[in-house]
């Protein structure tokens, strides 16, 4: 079965706009999974413009399903995740000013920062993600540094998929095979849909996980969370 992870990052950019607590984080979180979510996503970044550390300990007694935390292994957010101690951890390469992730790690030229970081979370016994593009030598090294998955950059995928949904996924596919080899497990996300997801699940069934944000936050103002999440949990069926 692929997971449905459901980052939470856009509702607490929409709380953050007034400054209250509306709509409330936590509970949107714990709606998420009562209406199907199989885990609850986080990408606390140094500037807390969306989810802050404080919201990270509010969720992490709370949830009921799986918690991702995922961001730059900075001092700050390695400290904040072993504290947390989430399901999973999923380090990105982003610098602290970017608008969001657009690329994965050159996890050769990273190796020995890598296999530092993974070596910390994987001794206090949290499942280790490494953001990638679909790319065998990105993968074989992330497998090296001692990752227990990689998360597959999606966003060329979504950005081919009108073109030819068949070219654009191939990548992928070779990429998934590739982790597969490897042992690693495999999660994808970025810029994922209801348009493009159900195409890219048929194509790579052996998924564990997707993490979607900002495609599902956005249908859910249409369509209401509830139906949003079986819809999107229906393209993975
Ligand atoms: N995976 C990673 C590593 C991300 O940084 C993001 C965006 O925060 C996502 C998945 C989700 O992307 P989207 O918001 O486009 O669904």
């Amino acid at each position: 079965m692929t997971k449905l992870s459901v980052n939470i990052n856009k509702v607490a950019t929409l709380r953050n706009a007034r400054g209250g607590n509306v709509p409330d984080v936590v509970k949107v979180a714990l709606d998420c999974e009562t209406f199907g979510a199989d885990g609850i996503t986080v990408h606390p970044r140094p500037d807390e413009r969306h989810i802050r550390r404080s919201d990270v300990f509010d969720l992490r007694p709370l949830l009921r399903t799986e918690f991702n935390i995922e961001g730059y292994p900075s001092p700050e957010f390695i400290d904040l995740v072993l504290k947390a101690k989430p399901h999973q951890v999923t380090l990105v390469p982003d610098s602290p000013t970017q608008l969001t992730s657009n690329a994965g790690w050159n996890t050769k030229a990273n190796l020995e920062f890598l296999s530092d970081v993974l070596d910390r979370f994987n001794n206090a016994g949290i499942r280790t993600s490494v953001f990638v593009a679909p790319d065998a030598e990105a993968i074989e090294y992330a497998a090296k540094a001692g990752a227990d998955r990689v998360e597959l950059y999606t966003e060329p995928y979504a950005t081919h998929y009108a073109t030819n949904r068949e070219v654009a996924v191939a990548p992928f596919v070779e990429a998934a095979k590739v982790a597969r080899s490897l042992g690693l497990g495999l999660n994808a996300g970025h810029d994922l849909s209801l348009q493009n997801l159900q195409f890219f699940h048929s194509q790579i069934p052996w998924l564990d996980e997707v993490s979607i944000g900002h495609a599902l936050i956005s249908d859910a103002l249409y369509l209401g969370l509830q139906r949003t999440i079986h819809e999107y949990k229906n393209c993975l069926i």
